[in-house]
């Protein structure tokens, strides 16, 4: 039986130590450092993007983050929605700036990204810290794949050498959990959904990490017994009856692969908490350099 990854215990420590941090940053910068805050961008009414965007908020609150959101109709334009970010570059009391994709299509989400200060980039997805990170440099980086690096280490998975799949090739989470499993040694392959003979490639794996969007697309016949399967994937089961409430699942059909994987992530409770844990790690980070004496 695997053992699970609790990505629930892992990202509450770091929002301990967070806080003694934001707490102790204070206490020696003098009161006149504000604390740090985080300015989360939405637009129009995507009903996930509202779950995630409050749950944001929330973590912000218990470790000492002030979070403020700026949500937009889904009929803003361009314009507008890049005057807001212009106005947070500029703002001394915001240090992290977040667009919450998906972006409706009659905007061009590129180049939204594309102007947030890569200095307040908690995201990590302006093309100058996909770049660090592509060189290897230190950056803020993307906080989905950041949380799994975070959740392997933390259950003292070696990664050298090993045979490591990631299914999914989205800027935000496939292509970034690539390159970093290849920084830390592993033999990737990204596969997408061209790619031939999926099966086989994942029977192959020493590690599985799966961000397909797709509801229980890995059984237990796609899994090599003693893998390590982490599951990116996050989907609203609909209610079966009126009144009850619709669950969570991931890509990976958990009950089937817990038995012969050696760890796995829950879905709800895996990589989801971990990735506003990186979120905050990330504007605490930004908020520290923008706010560090000269040296
Ligand atoms: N939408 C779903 N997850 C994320 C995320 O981690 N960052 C952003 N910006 N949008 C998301």
């Amino acid at each position: 039986m695997a053992k699970r990854l609790d990505g629930r215990l892992l990202a509450a420590r770091h929002e301990a130590s967070l806080r003694s941090a934001i707490a102790q940053h204070l206490a020696t910068a003098g009161c006149t450092t504000c604390p740090p805050g985080l300015a989360v961008v939405r637009v129009g009414d995507d009903p996930a993007s509202g779950v995630y965007v409050r749950k944001k908020a929330q973590a912000c609150g218990r470790v000492g983050i002030e979070s403020r959101i700026i949500h937009h109709p889904a009929t803003a334009s361009q314009q507008q929605v890049l005057e807001s970010i212009h106005q947070l570059n500029g703002s001394p009391s915001c240090n992290g700036i977040l667009v919450q994709l998906p972006i409706p299509s009659t905007l061009n989400a590129r180049q939204l990204l594309l102007a947030v200060d890569p200095a307040k980039d908690v995201d990590g997805l302006h093309p100058l810290n996909l770049g660090r990170l592509m060189r290897g440099e230190p950056g803020l980086r993307s906080c989905t794949p950041a949380g799994v690096m975070a959740l392997l280490d933390h259950a003292g998975i070696a990664l050298d050498g090993i045979r490591a799949l990631v299914i999914g090739r989205s800027i935000l989470v496939g292509r970034p959990m690539g390159i970093m499993l290849q920084q830390a040694n592993a033999t990737v392959t990204v596969a997408h959904s061209r790619t031939r003979d999926l099966v086989d490639h994942c029977r192959q794996a020493e590690l599985l990490v799966v961000a397909a969007g797709k509801p229980g697309l890995v059984g237990a016949d796609w899994v090599r017994p003693g893998a390590v399967v982490v599951d990116v994937g996050i989907h609203r089961v609909p209610p079966q009856q009126q009144g009850t409430q619709g669950t969570l699942r991931g890509d990976v059909c958990f009950a089937a692969v817990e038995p012969l994987a050696s760890h796995i992530t829950p879905v709800p409770g895996g990589v989801g908490p971990m990735t506003v844990a990186m979120l905050l790690c990330n504007t605490v980070q930004a908020w520290q350099r923008c706010t560090a004496p000269p040296a």
